[in-house]
C-alpha cells in the first residue's frame, strides 16, 4: 500500500474549534456598511470629537515630524524596546521612580496583559486569575490563553447601576494565596464605575491578608479625572503592598490605537530575576516591540512644550467627556448615575435584544453587553439617543 494512501484526506487544521467572530470588532464593519445618515457609533473605545473624528493629537503629529526628520535608523532595538520611552511613561504612571519596579514595553495594553499573564504562568502555573464581571472581553482569553483558570468575582451590580463592593468582598473569601486579583486602574470597561480611595485600601488590605498578587490594567489613565487623579489609588496600592504588575496602554490617552503602544512593570525584590524572565517571554512572543508609537510618546515626554501640549489636548479630550456623560445623565433619571461615572463607557441596563433592535431600527450601534462609549455621542445626538433607548430602559 502506498504511504499516500495510509495518509488521511482531511485538513491538518480539521480539529480547530469554530470560532465566533468578534463581537465588538465586527461592529464597526456593520457600522462603516449602514447607510442611515443619522447612524451613531457608540461601539469600540475610541475617543471621538464632535466631528465624531478620532483625530491624531497635535503633539503626536509633531513628533512625528521629528521622528520622520530626524531617525537615522530602524536597525533594532531589543526585547525590552524604547527604554527611554519606559522611563518617561513610569514617571507619568507612578509619578516617582522606585528601584523595585522593572518595567519593558509592549505591542499595546493586550501586549502587556498577555507578558503578565505569561510570566504569572512561568512562576505559579496554578494561579488563579480573578476578574471582576463584567470586564473588558478580551481578559478572560488573555490569561486563559497563557494557561491560567480564570474565575469570576462580583463587581457591578446592573440593576443598580453601582459597584457590588460587599459581594466583590464576599466573593474574594474564595481565593488561595498566590491568586491574582485583576484591577482596572481607572475608567472601568465596561461600567465606568470606579472604586472609592477607601475601597482601593480595602482591596490593597485584602490583598495583604490574603496573599493575593494585584494586577493592574490602566489604560485610561487622564480620561477619568486627571493624569494624576486617576492613577492616585493605583499608586497607594502599589506603594502598599510588596509585589504588583501592572499593564499599561497608551492606545487612548494618547490616540495611538493601531500603533500598538504599552508597558507592563512588575513591582518585586526579584527585580532582576523578574526581568530577566520578561525578556525571554517578551522574545519568544514577538522578538521586539514595534517602534513607532513608543518612539512618539518618548520625543511628547522629553519635551516640556509638547508634553503640555499633549496634557492640554488630553484636558479637553476629558473635558469633552465628562460634558457628555452630565448632559446624558441629565436626560432620565435612569440615566442618573452615568455622571458619577469616569471615562469612555457606560453599561445600560439592556439585554441583546434591545441592542439589536436599537441598531436595527435606530441605527444605533453598541457592544452586544450595552455598553456605550460616550465619546461617540454629541450634545445634538444625545436627544435622539435618549428617545430610541428610553423604552427599552
Ligand atoms: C474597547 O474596549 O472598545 C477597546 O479597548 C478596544 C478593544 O480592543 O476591545
Amino acid at each position: 500500500m502506498l504511504m499516500r494512501e495510509l495518509v488521511e484526506e482531511r485538513s491538518f487544521f480539521g480539529d480547530l474549534t469554530v470560532q465566533p467572530a468578534d463581537g465588538l470588532l465586527g461592529l464597526i464593519g456593520l457600522y462603516r456598511a449602514d447607510e442611515r445618515p443619522g447612524k451613531l457609533d457608540l461601539g469600540v473605545g475610541v475617543f471621538r470629537d464632535d466631528l465624531g473624528a478620532t483625530p491624531v493629537m497635535r503633539a503626536v503629529k509633531a513628533a512625528e515630524a521629528t521622528l520622520l526628520r530626524d531617525q537615522a535608523t530602524k536597525s533594532y532595538l531589543g526585547a525590552e524596546g524604547d527604554a527611554r520611552f519606559v522611563e518617561l511613561l513610569a514617571d507619568v504612571a507612578f509619578g516617582a521612580g522606585s528601584d523595585r519596579l522593572t518595567g519593558v514595553q509592549t505591542p499595546g495594553g493586550t501586549g502587556a496583559l498577555r507578558l503578565g499573564a505569561e510570566l504569572i504562568a512561568h512562576s505559579r502555573h496554578d494561579a488563579t486569575i480573578w476578574i471582576g464581571a463584567p470586564t473588558w472581553p478580551n481578559h478572560a482569553p488573555i490569561f486563559r490563553e497563557a494557561g491560567l483558570p480564570v474565575q469570576t468575582h462580583r463587581f457591578f451590580d446592573v440593576a443598580n447601576a453601582g459597584i457590588d463592593f460587599e459581594g466583590m468582598m464576599e466573593d474574594l473569601e474564595r481565593t488561595r494565596p498566590g491568586d491574582v486579583l485583576l484591577l482596572h486602574g481607572c475608567c472601568h470597561n465596561p461600567t465606568g464605575a470606579d472604586f472609592t480611595a477607601e475601597q482601593w485600601r480595602q482591596i490593597g488590605r485584602l490583598c495583604e491578608s490574603r496573599g493575593l498578587l494585584p494586577f493592574i490594567d490602566l489604560a485610561y489613565q487622564g480620561l477619568g479625572d486627571g493624569l494624576d487623579a486617576d492613577a492616585a489609588a493605583m499608586r497607594e496600592m502599589v506603594r502598599d503592598v510588596p509585589e504588583a504588575v501592572i499593564a499599561y496602554s497608551c492606545d487612548k490617552n494618547f490616540g495611538l490605537y493601531r500603533e500598538r503602544v504599552g508597558a507592563l512593570w512588575v513591582q518585586s525584590d526579584e527585580t532582576a530575576l523578574v526581568r530577566g524572565n520578561m525578556l525571554a517571554l517578551a522574545r519568544s512572543l514577538w522578538s521586539m516591540p514595534p517602534d513607532h508609537g513608543a518612539a512618539v510618546v518618548r520625543l511628547v515626554l522629553d519635551d516640556p512644550a509638547l508634553r503640555a501640549d499633549w496634557a492640554a489636548e488630553l484636558d479637553g479630550m476629558r473635558a469633552r467627556i465628562n460634558r457628555l456623560r452630565a448632559a446624558l445623565a441629565a436626560c432620565d433619571p435612569r440615566l442618573a448615575p452615568i455622571s458619577g461615572q469616569r471615562g469612555m463607557f457606560a453599561l445600560l441596563p439592556l439585554g441583546p435584544d434591545a441592542v439589536d433592535r436599537l441598531r436595527r431600527d435606530h441605527g444605533i450601534y453598541m457592544a452586544g453587553n450595552g455598553r456605550i462609549n460616550i465619546a461617540g455621542l454629541t450634545m445634538d445626538s444625545i436627544p435622539a439617543f435618549v428617545a430610541g433607548l428610553a423604552p427599552y430602559l
